[in-house]
């Protein structure tokens, strides 16, 4: 029996404890205890082990990117040798550890395009800060288009982009995409600008209420989409750009419809969805440097029976500011390249008028289209479903809105500033026939729709 042998009155309920006096017990209290106290720090020192090594490890991360930079500028790296631009060099120059964390991207492979019909790419010029108004727009086009053929992009900065910026940006797509850095050589202001008489006239301009007036941004960037981009190195392999604004929307789903596989089918060189006039006081000098080139080089415009320079030009020979609106664009990048417009650009390139002025791009690839370009290259992409600012293209399709969130009444194309009507006018009437047609079915009531057909 268990409580047969016990001998006092405190004796211990368990035979095995039986020889414990009194002292052995708190001897052993106390060895329990050192024992306990001993696990305890154990255990803190192995946590205290874990924190360290989570938060400080053998470098910081400053460190491990100046070694990353300093691998990286081993004579020996691949990379060095075949990205020499003027701009890695630059940076080169720089503190190391200045060195942006990512590289920018310099070439698009060319399997990239193994499944595709036409070497094309949805380009976008953008700042790190519109990283979101940028997933927008690629979201949309992903949505409503290229979902299905997964185009790559390209996205160009001026500064580079964060790896933050690329990677919420790669997130938007499962395309391939690139982050290129324009070249400052083709952003700053040239060695032949005087700079003070630029920024004088910016002054003025941004004393009124020209939009972008006094943005010395916005001219380096409408001199780079008209002349500069495609000498990017990203564009090599390219045949076919699609250009878009970080803060545009494509509204309508293009059913089995690719922009760019229509431009190669029909032998276009530009596809534009809106025309627009533009402010007199943004292009002031721009017809008269063109009227200068077209009597220097007369032998390379198309005659005016053939192109649409009559859409461009007024009674009295003057410019009308009618352009087709470039925020969205697809283009034939060979019509850039071609030497008649390299050197259309360089002579306005030349005169100063995108820093003295404030030519839009749009503007300079209109009269360029209608100088070097037959009717039947336009393209007009009437069922692109297209929002940027106070620009607006709805389809004129009675079943368009099972595919679109846009309005017509919104529509820009009927509106006294859109020049859509006329240009169609030489382009193709039949498409003028359709719209009215529509206007007769869809808006007979609505007479500010009614005037413009
Ligand atoms: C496009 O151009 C090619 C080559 O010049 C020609 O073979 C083809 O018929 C043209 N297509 C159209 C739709 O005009
Ligand atoms: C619009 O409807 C017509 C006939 O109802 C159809 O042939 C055409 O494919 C439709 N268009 C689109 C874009 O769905
Ligand atoms: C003109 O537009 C109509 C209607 O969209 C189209 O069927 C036709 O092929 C076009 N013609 C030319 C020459 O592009
Ligand atoms: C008619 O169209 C104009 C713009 O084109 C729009 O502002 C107006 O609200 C429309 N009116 C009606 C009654 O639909």
């Amino acid at each position: 029996m268990l409580h047969q042998s016990s001998d006092g009155p405190h004796s211990p309920k368990s035979p095995l404890k039986k020889p414990l006096s009194r002292r052995s017990y708190s001897r052993t209290l106390a060895k329990l205890s050192i024992l306990a106290l001993v696990s305890i720090f154990l255990v803190a020192y192995g946590r205290g082990l874990i924190w360290l090594k989570a938060d400080t490890p053998a470098l910081d991360p400053q460190e491990v990117n100046i070694l990353q930079s300093l691998c990286n500028l081993r004579p020996d790296n691949p990379r060095i040798h075949e990205d020499n631009s003027i701009d890695t060099l630059q940076e080169l120059i720089k503190p190391i550890h200045l060195l942006p964390e990512v590289s920018p991207d310099t070439t698009i492979p060319a399997d990239t395009w193994k499944d595709l019909p036409t070497k094309g790419v949805l380009y976008m010029i953008v700042q790190n800060s519109k990283l979101y108004s940028a997933r927008e727009a690629i979201r949309s086009i992903e949505d409503r288009f290229n979902h299905k053929y997964h185009y790559p992009w390209v996205l160009l900065n001026s500064q580079h982009f964060t790896a933050d910026f690329r990677k919420y940006a790669s997130m938007a797509t499962k395309a391939p995409i690139y982050f290129g850095k324009i070249d400052p050589d083709t952003w700053s202001y040239p060695p032949f600008i005087d700079v003070a008489r630029a920024e004088r006239n910016m002054g003025v301009l941004g004393g009124t209420n020209l939009y972008k007036g006094g943005s010395l941004s916005f001219r380096q960037e409408a001199r780079y989409h008209a002349g500069l981009f495609f000498h990017h190195t990203l564009f090599q392999n390219v045949d076919y750009v699609w250009r878009v604004e970080s803060d545009s929307q494509y509204t309508c789903d293009l059913v089995d419809f690719d922009p760019f596989k229509e431009m190669k089918e029909n032998n276009r060189t530009i596809g534009f969805a809106l025309t627009s006039k533009d402010v007199p006081r943004a292009i002031l000098g721009l017809w008269k440097v063109t009227r200068a080139f077209i009597d220097d080089y007369a032998q390379t415009v198309v005659s005016p029976d053939e192109s649409i320079m009559p859409w461009i030009v007024d009674r009295r020979g003057e410019y009308n500011t009618c352009h087709m609106v470039s925020s969205f664009e697809v283009v034939d990048l060979a019509f850039y390249r071609s030497p008649s417009y390299q050197r259309y650009f360089e002579y306005l390139d030349r005169s100063g008028g995108f820093f003295y002025g404030r030519w839009g791009d749009g503007p300079v690839k209109s009269i360029a289209a209608a100088m070097f370009l037959k009717r039947d290259q336009i393209q007009y992409f009437k069922n692109v479903g297209y929002s940027h600012g106070m620009f607006s293209h709805c389809p004129f399709q009675e079943n368009y809105s099972e595919h679109c969130s846009c309005s017509l009444d919104e529509t820009f194309d009927f509106k006294d500033n859109s020049c859509t009507v006329d240009l169609l006018n030489l382009v193709n009437r039949t498409i003028i026939h359709e719209m009215a047609d529509y206007a007769k079915l869809v808006v007979d009531k609505n007479t500010s729709i009614k005037k413009r057909l």
